[in-house]
């Protein structure tokens, strides 16, 4: 499959929410509670992204559709989130738009990427080179998402 990664444009927010709730409802729920995933969902709306877009760095994969996506901080030298259509794993898709982020924080001299990956998420992100540091307990309305801070060094 051929994809192009790109930036996202605003008028891709609600193919990127249906492709969002789709990974959490697919992907986390074999993870994470239910109640958990309940309450992760209902963050997932045009709300929130606009607010996140106007702070955070944003591309998109595309081939036909939008097939997955990542989410970026130029303040804190942080991936914030990378998601991939559950129809589309495995292909290579998430590898590609890591490799753009990474690509861009290297363009900028940074010496270090650090995120909080979700507990199914750690064999891909210590693929990309990340190592483990710790635990940490992300506070979502009223539950907490267990997830393990990674980093990577150049
Ligand atoms: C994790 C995720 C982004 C990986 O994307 P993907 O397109 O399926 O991954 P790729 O095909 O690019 O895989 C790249 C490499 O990582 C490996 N890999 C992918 N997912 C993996 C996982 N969950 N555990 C261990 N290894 C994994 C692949 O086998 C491949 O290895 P190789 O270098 O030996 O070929 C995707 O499965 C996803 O969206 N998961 C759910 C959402 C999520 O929790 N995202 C993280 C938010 S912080």
């Amino acid at each position: 499959m051929r994809i192009k990664i790109e930036k996202l444009n605003e008028k891709d927010i609600p193919e990127i929410i249906k492709l969002h709730r789709l990974v959490v409802s697919e992907e986390n729920s074999k993870y994470y509670p239910a109640g958990v995933i309940e309450e992760w969902l209902s963050e997932i709306n045009e709300e929130n992204i606009k607010l996140q877009t106007a702070k955070t760095e944003w591309l998109i994969a595309r081939s036909d559709e939008i097939v997955g996506f990542g989410q970026y901080s130029l303040e804190t030298n942080e991936i914030l989130q990378i998601n991939v259509s559950p129809l589309q794993k495995n292909k290579g898709i998430g590898r590609a738009i890591y490799l753009k982020i990474e690509e861009i924080f290297k363009k900028r001299l940074t010496k270090k990427i650090s995120l909080n990956a979700t507990v199914n998420s750690i064999g891909f992100y210590k693929k990309m080179g990340f190592k483990e540091k710790n635990r940490i307990f992300f506070s979502i309305k009223t539950k907490k998402v267990e997830m393990v801070r990674m980093e990577k060094e150049f």
